[in-house]
């Protein structure tokens, strides 16, 4: 399925997706700040309180707030149509995600109620306004082809994912009212990991990998088959204990996950752009880690009780958060806006200086916002910090080792978009300076 051509008069401002993308790394840093203050205690169990906090600082602080800003950038072009406002509620969902993420995750760690109870509220906030136009405008009939109906099913699951964590946070936050909480866990995480992060990168997949990298197009039964199938697995999991129901909904979201994994190695494998940058790296990196886990997470969900030699029966849970989490979902994301975030800055220099000639000569090449050098170093970086995480999850006194890697991996990013930020700012005055 071919992928749509760029629809570039209704991209919002620059400003919108950058204060996400720019957020985005310091609660990386703040997650592994956690790691280093709790050290062996966050990896002692899947539910030790500092690495459900620290989850957050990743899965919200992290994956929901780039993927909010990539979103304000992606619908434009896949639907043809903006989201409705856009520059005007990328400030207040912004600040919503931000409060909210903070005050759940430190919740979260301190055991505090309270402040569960305001990160609740803020995270309510964020997403129902965020997702609301969203859900408005990509859940109505529009162009888009594959990849606007897999991202349909990760809008959904997006649903999901904050329904239930609001059931769980309010049971943590109003203990009097009883909610069994724990039991929502796993639908919460699957929906959260392999429904809202997996089928948003399989569908926006689909536009960049051929766009950056010119490969051809993913086969239609990839582009339209794997959304409806990872989306049918996880509700059967969500909705049935019955034997059946968890072996072909577990089977589904596992042979999907692989399907697609394959298939995006075999279309980079046949890129016409031969160079191999630290973008190609990272999407090679996150499809082997989904290849590894996949497995691991069909056996988690059907033979829990399987003895599997070299992983304790505590210790699969936490492999398998660290692997879907940090091997996969981090990486996928890191490794777009190293690309991304060039690309924007430098379309949209592009469209100004077109409408000033005499401007054209200022622009920079997108290799002067994040060079592939810095990039590869970025990737480098990461992988070594989910090495050391992975080391963590078997042994808790490589912890604070981990937690180091993790702050320098995100400092490092921080850094990187910063300076292309600056520099963008730079050349926007000196064109300004032309007109
Ligand atoms: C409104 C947003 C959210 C709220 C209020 C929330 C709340 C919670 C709560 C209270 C728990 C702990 C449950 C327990 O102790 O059993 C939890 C666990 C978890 N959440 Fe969230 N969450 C939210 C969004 C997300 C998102 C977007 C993701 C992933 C993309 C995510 C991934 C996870 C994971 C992986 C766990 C399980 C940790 C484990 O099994 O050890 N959450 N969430």
């Amino acid at each position: 399925m071919k992928p749509l051509p760029l629809a570039l008069d209704d991209l919002p401002p620059f400003r919108v997706p950058l204060r996400f993308f720019l957020t985005a790394p310091l609660f990386g840093v703040l997650a592994g700040i956690v790691v280093i203050v709790e050290g062996e205690t966050v990896f002692a169990s899947r539910w030790s309180p500092a690495l459900i906090g620290a989850t957050h600082l990743l899965t919200l602080g992290w994956l929901a707030m780039v993927m909010i800003g990539a979103l304000f950038q992606v619908v434009p072009v896949l639907s043809g149509r903006g989201i409705p406002a856009a520059a005007r509620v990328a400030a207040p969902v912004h600040l919503a995600l931000t409060l909210g993420t903070l005050g759940l995750a430190y919740g979260l760690v301190a055991s505090s109620p309270n402040l569960v109870a305001l990160g609740l509220g803020g995270l309510l906030a964020a997403f129902l306004l965020f997702g609301g136009l969203l859900a408005w405008r990509v859940l109505r009939p529009s162009r888009g082809g594959g990849a606007l109906v897999t991202i349909r099913f990760a809008v959904l699951a997006l649903f999901a994912t904050v329904a239930l964590g609001a059931w769980m946070a309010a049971g943590i936050a109003w203990p009097s009212l009883g909610i069994p909480y724990r039991a929502s866990t796993d639908s919460h995480a699957r929906f959260g990991l392999f429904g809202w992060v997996l089928l948003l990168v399989m569908g926006v997949s689909q536009q960049v990998v051929p766009m950056f990298h010119v490969t051809p197009p993913f086969p239609a039964a990839i582009a339209r088959g794997c959304g409806v199938t990872v989306f049918g697995g996880l509700i059967l999991l969500a909705t049935s204990d019955a034997r059946l129901a968890v072996v072909i909904g577990a089977s589904a979201t596992a042979s999907a996950s692989l399907a697609w994994a394959i298939a995006l190695l075999a279309v980079l494998a046949k890129r016409k752009r031969r160079r191999t940058d630290a973008t190609v790296r990272a999407w090679q990196l996150a499809c082997w880690v989904l290849i590894g886990t996949a497995p691991i997470a069909w056996q988690i969900a059907v033979v829990p009780d399987l003895p599997i030699s070299f992983v304790a029966r505590h210790q699969q849970a936490l492999l398998l958060g660290v692997l879907v989490v940090l091997g996969f979902c981090v990486t996928v994301v890191l490794g777009m806006l190293q690309k991304i975030v060039p690309f924007l800055a430098f379309t949209h220099l592009q469209r100004r200086a077109l409408k000033n000639p005499a401007a054209i000569p200022l622009l920079p090449a997108m290799e002067d916002f994040v060079s592939t050098r810095t990039a590869t170093i970025q990737i480098a970086i990461h992988a070594t910090a989910i090495a050391l995480t992975i080391a963590a999850a078997f042994e808790p006194a490589v912890a604070r080792a981990a937690g180091a890697a993790l702050c320098v991996d995100f400092a490092f990013c921080a850094v990187n978009l910063t300076r292309a930020a600056l520099r963008y700012r730079r050349v926007v005055a000196s064109v300004a300076e032309r007109e």
